[in-house]
C-alpha cells in the first residue's frame, strides 16, 4: 500500500514537471498580453448551448447580479426533450458546482448519464449556477477581472453569502415557486451551508438541501502523504499568493489541448493521468471511462481565486469550518475577535440528506457523520452503493445514474 503511494507520488511529480515546462504561465498565471480586447478575452465559447442543441433539450440563459455586482450566469434546463405541457409549473432545482466545475462538466456525457437532463426529463425545472470567477461568470459591474485583483478578493464565503441569496431570490421570483431543491456538491454544499448558517431566513426558500460530497468540518486526520492534496496545497498556495497570482485555473484552450492530449485513449501518459487524479481524489478504476479524457478538459478545470484556495487550506488544516482567517490583526478589525467566526451549523435548519463515496479521500463517511450530527435537521446520510466511490464519481461515474441520480429522484420526488 505504502510503495503503492510512494508510486503514485512520484508520477504526480513528473507530471507535475511536465505541465511545469510546457507552460505554467497558461496554467496558472494572469495573461502576459494585454492587448486583445476584454471581449475577446472573457468570451468563452458556449459548449452548454452546443451540448443542448445536440441532446435536444431547451435551455435558457439567466443573468443575476450579486450584491456585491458580480454579474452571474444561470443555465436553465426549463423542461425536458419530450415535455408535452411545457407551461406546467415544476418543482425546482438549483445546482451548485464544486470548485474548478463549469456546468459542462454535468452535461457532456448526454441524457443517460447526468444528473441535469434526468431531472428535466423527471418533470423539474433544473438550474445550475455558475460560480463567481468561472467562464460564464466573470463578469462585474464596475471591476474588470483582468485588470483589479479585487475582482478575485473572494473566497467561498463570499459566494454563500452575497451571491446564493440574489439567485434564489430571483429563481422563486421567477418561476412563482416558494421554494426550491438545492443540490451542492462538493464546494457547492459548503456555500449552501454558508448560506443557512449566516443568513438563516434562507432556510425556508430551501425546502431540500441535498449535499453530495460536502466538504464542512474536516475531522478526518488522516496521515501526512495519505491524501496528497493536503501535503501539497497550503505549499502551492503560499506560491501562488508570493506569485502576485489572484486567479486560479482560468479555462485555457491551449493548456485543455495539452492535458487532453497527454490523458486521452492512445496516450502512453494515460496512467499517469489515472494516477495524478485518484491521488486527489480518491482511487476508483472501476467507475471511471478514460475515454471521458477526450472531453474532460474542454470544461474542466474552470477558474476561480486563489483565496477560496486558502481558505479550504486553513480548513483543512485546522479542520474547522471557519471563516476565512486574515491574522489576528485583521482578525479583530473584521470580526472583532482573534480567530476568525466559525460558521454555526446548528443555526442550519432546512431539512438536510447527505450522500458520500466510501473511497472519497476529500469528503470521508467521518466528515458526513459528523455533519449529519450537527445538522439539527439531518434526514438521511446515504453510502453510495459502490465500496471505492471517490469525489469525482459524483459528477463521472459510470454508474452514477443507477448508484446515484436514480436514489436521489426518488428522494426528491418523495418531498416534492
Ligand atoms: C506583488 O505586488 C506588490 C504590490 O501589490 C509588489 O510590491 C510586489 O513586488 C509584487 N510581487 C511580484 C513578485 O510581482
Ligand atoms: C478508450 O479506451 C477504453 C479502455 O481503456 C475503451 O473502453 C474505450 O472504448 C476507448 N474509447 C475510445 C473513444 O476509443
Ligand atoms: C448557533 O446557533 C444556535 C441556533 O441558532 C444558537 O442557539 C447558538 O447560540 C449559536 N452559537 C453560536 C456560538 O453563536
Amino acid at each position: 500500500m505504502h510503495t503503492e503511494r510512494m508510486k503514485l507520488l512520484v508520477v504526480l511529480l513528473t507530471l507535475n514537471c511536465l505541465c511545469a515546462s510546457i507552460d505554467v504561465w497558461e496554467l496558472f498565471g494572469p495573461k502576459l498580453k494585454s492587448s486583445r480586447s476584454l471581449e475577446t478575452e472573457n468570451t468563452v465559447h458556449d459548449y452548454v448551448k452546443d451540448l443542448t442543441v445536440k441532446f435536444e433539450y431547451p435551455l435558457e440563459v439567466h443573468k443575476v447580479i450579486s450584491s456585491q455586482g458580480y454579474i452571474l450566469t444561470l443555465h436553465r434546463l426549463p423542461y425536458g426533450r419530450k415535455a408535452t405541457n411545457t407551461k406546467r409549473p415544476r418543482p425546482v432545482v438549483l445546482l451548485i458546482l464544486g470548485i474548478f466545475g463549469s456546468p459542462e462538466c454535468f452535461l457532456f456525457r448526454g441524457p443517460q448519464y447526468d444528473l441535469p437532463y434526468i431531472l428535466a426529463d423527471s418533470g423539474y425545472d433544473m438550474w445550475i449556477l455558475n460560480n463567481r470567477g468561472s467562464s460564464y461568470s466573470k463578469q462585474h459591474t464596475s471591476l474588470n477581472p483582468e485588470r483589479d485583483k479585487s475582482f478575485w478578493d473572494f473566497s467561498f464565503h463570499e459566494l454563500g453569502i452575497y451571491d446564493l441569496p440574489p439567485v434564489i431570490d430571483y429563481i422563486l421570483h421567477l418561476t412563482q415557486q416558494k421554494d426550491l431543491f438545492f443540490i451542492g456538491y462538493s464546494m457547492g454544499a459548503s456555500i449552501g451551508h454558508v448560506l443557512c448558517s449566516s443568513r438563516p431566513e434562507y432556510n425556508t426558500k430551501i425546502r431540500h438541501f441535498i449535499n453530495f460530497a460536502p466538504v464542512t468540518n474536516v475531522v478526518h486526520f488522516l496521515p501526512p502523504g495519505q491524501n496528497f492534496l493536503f501535503a501539497i496545497l497550503p505549499d502551492f498556495a503560499r506560491s501562488l499568493k508570493a506569485q502576485n497570482i489572484s486567479e486560479l485555473f482560468p479555462r485555457r484552450v491551449l493548456t485543455g489541448n495539452i492535458f487532453k492530449g497527454m490523458c486521452q485513449n492512445g496516450s502512453n501518459l494515460q496512467p499517469l493521468c489515472m494516477a495524478a487524479i485518484f491521488l486527489i481524489v480518491g482511487i476508483d478504476y472501476k467507475q471511471f471511462n478514460p475515454a471521458l479524457f477526450a472531453h474532460i478538459f474542454r470544461y474542466f478545470p474552470d477558474g476561480t481565486s486563489l483565496k477560496t484556495i486558502e481558505h479550504y487550506v486553513q480548513i483543512l488544516t485546522t479542520g474547522i469550518f471557519k471563516e476565512y482567517d486574515y491574522g489576528i490583526e485583521q482578525n479583530r478589525l473584521i470580526y472583532g475577535s482573534d480567530e476568525a467566526p466559525r460558521y454555526n451549523l446548528s443555526s442550519v435548519t432546512v431539512p438536510v440528506s447527505i450522500y458520500y463515496g466510501a473511497g472519497d479521500i476529500l469528503s470521508t463517511k467521518m466528515d458526513c457523520e459528523y455533519l449529519a450530527k450537527k445538522i439539527r435537521n439531518a434526514m438521511g446520510l446515504y453510502r453510495v452503493p459502490f465500496r471505492d466511490f471517490n469525489h469525482m464519481d459524483f459528477m463521472w461515474a459510470t454508474k452514477a445514474r443507477q448508484l446515484l441520480y436514480d436514489p436521489l429522484l426518488n428522494l426528491l420526488n418523495k418531498y416534492k
